[in-house]
């Protein structure tokens, strides 16, 4: 691919190097940042690859360009739009004419992924999107290129940070869940319209992207099942602190007896886990294989001028190929019922007999207790305990069962726990 000199959108007077011209579509917080990163990076660029990188067009709905017209004048088109429409047709609508494209849309590749890949494939051009997951952290280039070697057995992620700083804030400082939010809001750690941060779609979709890389295996947001920290209260805080465990909303993504098992959801980590220590509105990505027992990478997962970086990261690749779009290798089955540990939050009465009548229900469903906290007396007693992995809808039961024992006052609570530790 070659620039055009006479193209209309060209900047002025870039002094040497083949130019490399560079079409946007959106200007707002990534690709503002990245209109105002990429002219400081281009001389240095240049000089390291001889080729300058530079925009030649940029597209929003309010400033009177269009996308074909951005599209016709870049040799790469950098989608940071967001969202499903129209930032699939642009980026099809870019492959078709031979251009490359990097994006940081997670929701436009956990939904159009496979079209989108096999349109890249099909046109000759690359589809970068490292800004998607995680932000800056580079986990898409390990796992397409560094670990493409390696025989990947579970992925596992802080990759929300939002959610990250809300449960931090309440671990430290016991605030509540809803002061948490105002606070990560007030910080611009959260939207003003948190809905898919909090509720775990937005983690979602990088899972199913990170799955898709790690198993070779098509994975749509659909197949993975999801649940966000609405509903953690304080108290859930201050009791596993008992038990040694701290709280995050983690993404897994992991091969089972039957195929691969992808999920977000609040878990409870012991303290030797290499996310137990990953506070604030960071991410981490932690990945597992016999043959390099474990890699976390972290860092800030979101921010203007840091996803911008990551952007920038994929467009100096693009400009010196080649790389690989996400082949399939082979079709597996998701599994949707898998094994974990739980934490058990019950408020009983306080009566001889209520632990060993607690222990025989989950006992008929082959749950098993390791370890217990007891706490209050009389109506307000509270039973904490953690149990050994069991299959989800076996714990799904037992819980219902002892919701319905008379000494239990409320909904028992119910939260998975993740035993692994590294160190
Ligand atoms: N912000 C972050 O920290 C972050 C981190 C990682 C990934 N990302 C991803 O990066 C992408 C961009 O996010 P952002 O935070 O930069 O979004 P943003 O601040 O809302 O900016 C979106 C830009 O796209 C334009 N736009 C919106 N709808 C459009 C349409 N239908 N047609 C053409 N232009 C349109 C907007 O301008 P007009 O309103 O004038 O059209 C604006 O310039 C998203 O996929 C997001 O998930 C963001």
């Amino acid at each position: 691919m070659t620039s055009d000199p006479a193209q209309p959108f060209r900047t002025e007077g870039e002094p040497s190097g083949r130019a490399f011209r560079i079409g946007l579509l959106g200007h707002g917080t990534v690709g503002g940042a990245l209109a105002e990163l990429l002219p400081s990076r281009a001389d240095h660029i240049a000089a390291i690859t001889g080729i300058r990188p530079e925009i030649t067009g940029v597209h929003t709905r309010s400033n009177g360009t269009t996308a074909a017209e951005v599209i016709a004048g870049a040799d790469l088109v950098a989608e940071l739009i967001g969202g499903l429409e129209p930032a699939r047709t642009y980026v099809l609508e870019a492959m078709a004419a031979g251009k490359h494209v990097v994006t940081a849309n997670k929701q436009l590749l956990a939904h159009h992924g496979e079209e989108l890949w096999a349109a890249a494939r099909e046109h000759g051009v690359q589809l970068r999107f490292e800004a998607a997951v995680a932000g800056v952290v580079p986990v898409i280039r390990v796992l397409q290129e560094s670990l493409s070697g390696a025989h990947i057995d579970r992925v596992t992620g802080i990759v929300n940070g939002t959610t990250n700083f809300i449960l931090t804030r309440m671990a430290e400082t016991g605030a509540t869940y809803a002061d948490a939010l105002q606070e990560a809001q007030q910080l611009g750690y959260a939207e003003a319209d948190p809905t898919d941060d909090v509720n775990g779609k937005d983690a979602a979709a990088k899972m199913a992207i990170l799955a898709r890389l790690a198993f070779d295996t098509p994975v749509h947001i659909t197949d993975v099942a999801y649940e966000g920290i609405e509903h953690l209260t304080g108290d859930d805080m201050a009791y596993a602190k008992d038990l040694d465990l701290g709280l995050k909303l983690i993404g897994t993504a992991e091969r089972v007896e039957g195929g691969i098992a992808v999920r977000v959801h609040p878990a409870f980590l012991y303290r030797g886990h290499p996310l137990a220590s990953v506070n604030g509105p960071y991410n981490a990505v932690t990945v597992e294989s016999e043959a390099i027992t474990e890699i976390t990478m972290s860092g800030p997962g979101a921010g203007g001028p840091q996803t911008a970086s990551a952007v920038m990261g994929d467009i100096i690749s693009a400009m010196i190929p080649p790389a690989s779009t996400p082949e399939t290798t082979q079709s597996l089955a998701v599994v949707k019922d898998v094994e974990s540990a739980f934490y058990v939050h019950l408020e009983v009465a306080d009566r001889p007999g209520v632990l060993a009548q607690v222990a025989q229900v989950l006992g008929l469903q082959g749950a098993s207790v390791k370890s217990v906290v007891q706490k209050g007396l009389g109506e307000n007693a509270r039973l904490v305990m953690v149990v050994h992995p069991l299959l989800e809808s076996k714990m799904l039961a037992a819980v219902e069962l002892i919701a319905g024992l008379d000494f239990v006052r409320g909904r028992p609570r119910v939260i998975r726990v993740i035993e692994e530790q590294f160190v």
